[in-house]
């Protein structure tokens, strides 16, 4: 349990905030590059601020403030140019560091800048980075760099905070109620045979390492060397989840929008079998949530249904009334060590996980992930999941 000001520290995400000021130290997925393909210039919210991002006609990237410094329209209306943004109203052109270059209707151009922040490609997703200079390095995680897998992105848009989701990646044991006996419930009532049966967790631990903390399981009916609990699978500091193994992965982006909002971007990797093609370019999947006629989630699979645990509950969870209890010990040192890694940012520190080092972010860096699933399997074919979405397991 939390106190209410405790509770409002680790959920705020606003400039300022410290929880705030802890995320900004990192790079944030901020939308698949693809997207920027379809349509150059996008409204966007991250960390509670209203930005513009765009493409340049030179293919260049650009995250500048959300109104022109003019009259204040939506930059979201500006047309793209070989050097930045160009605002539809009167023509004032911006370049992605944010500074004024043109001022069609005047003998000179201003020297005026609105906000700006880096932006980096990589992975088939747009990075930014809105913290103080100099920047960290953009982790080149194994997932993203490798380009032998063929590789989904679904970002999806939930109206919830961000710390819901991590606080259920740090809890293990779920996965038997939640995806066994819930998902086997909603199974049950879409006229479906069980969607899988746990074996049930005999003990979980967690190990904060370089670039945040391992979560390990062992269940019953595993040998004590099963790479679930030797290894076990990382939450990548301060929001990422790692999943999988060497030829099935996945990472899930939490990406605070705001306080009241959260975008669960999924980036599934699959490794070709002989023969099978690999694709250019990572596709992009749309995948919004959808309601039964009560209002509440369909959830038929298991990300689906971690997002509707987090959704569930409401749009900042109220810790004061929480009871965490054994099974919760990875929600109590993920807390921890948020607390632990704000101090460190209040003392002028890096925080836990900031790449600055080139030697060790080239060419990758490797997560080790011991993921298995043969306990989560329990007898029901692959074939019978539910579909891709079930493969890579999120717990
Ligand atoms: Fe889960």
């Amino acid at each position: 349990m939390l106190t209410a000001a405790e509770n409002e520290l680790l959920t705020q995400t606003g400039p300022g905030t410290p929880v705030g000021e802890l995320l900004r130290r990192y790079w944030h997925a901020v939308a698949p590059a693809a997207d920027l393909t379809r349509e150059p210039v996008r409204p966007v919210r991250l960390l509670g601020e209203d930005l513009t991002l765009f493409r340049t006609e030179n293919g260049g990237f650009g995250l500048i403030g959300d109104r022109c410094a003019h009259r204040a329209i939506s930059l979201a209306y500006g047309i793209p140019q070989a050097n930045g943004l160009r605002c539809a109203y009167h023509g004032w052109t911006y370049d992605p560091d944010g500074h004024v270059v043109d001022m069609p209707f005047e003998a000179a151009c201003l020297p005026l800048k609105i906000k700006a922040y880096p932006v980096e490609q990589l992975g088939g997703l747009l990075f930014a980075y809105l913290g103080p200079p100099p920047a960290p390095l953009l982790p080149r995680w194994d997932l993203l760099v490798r380009d032998d897998m063929n590789k989904t992105i679904t970002p999806t848009l939930l109206p919830c905070n961000w710390l819901q989701c991590m606080d259920n990646s740090l809890d293990p044991a779920h996965f038997e109620h939640l995806h066994g006996v819930y998902g086997n419930y909603v199974m049950k009532k879409l006229g479906k045979p069980p969607m899988l049966h746990p074996g049930r967790h005999v003990k979980i631990d967690f190990e904060v390492f370089e670039y945040g903390i391992y979560k390990r399981r062992l269940l019953e009916g595993q040998a004590e060397d099963t790479p679930d609990w030797t290894v076990g699978h990382p939450i990548l500091f301060p929001n990422i989840l790692a999943q999988g193994n060497s030829d099935r992965m996945s990472f899930q982006f939490r990406v605070p929008v705001d306080d009241t909002h959260t975008m669960d971007c999924i980036v599934d990797a699959v490794r070709p079998k002989d023969g099978e093609p690999l694709w250019d370019t990572p596709v992009v999947r749309d995948d919004p949530l959808m309601y039964d006629e009560t209002g509440r989630i369909l959830a038929t699979y298991i990300n689906r249904q971690d997002e509707m645990a987090w959704v569930g509950q409401g749009s900042i969870t109220d810790r004061t009334i929480e009871h965490l209890v054994t099974s919760d010990k990875g929600i109590l040192l993920y807390r921890r060590v948020l607390q632990e890694n704000v101090e460190r940012v209040q003392r002028g520190e890096d925080p836990l996980g900031v790449v600055r080092d080139a030697a060790k972010n080239f060419p990758m860096i490797q997560i080790r992930r011991g993921s298995q699933y043969e306990g989560f399997r329990g007898g029901v074919p692959e074939g019978q999941w539910g579909g891709f979405q079930t493969a890579v397991v999120s717990a």
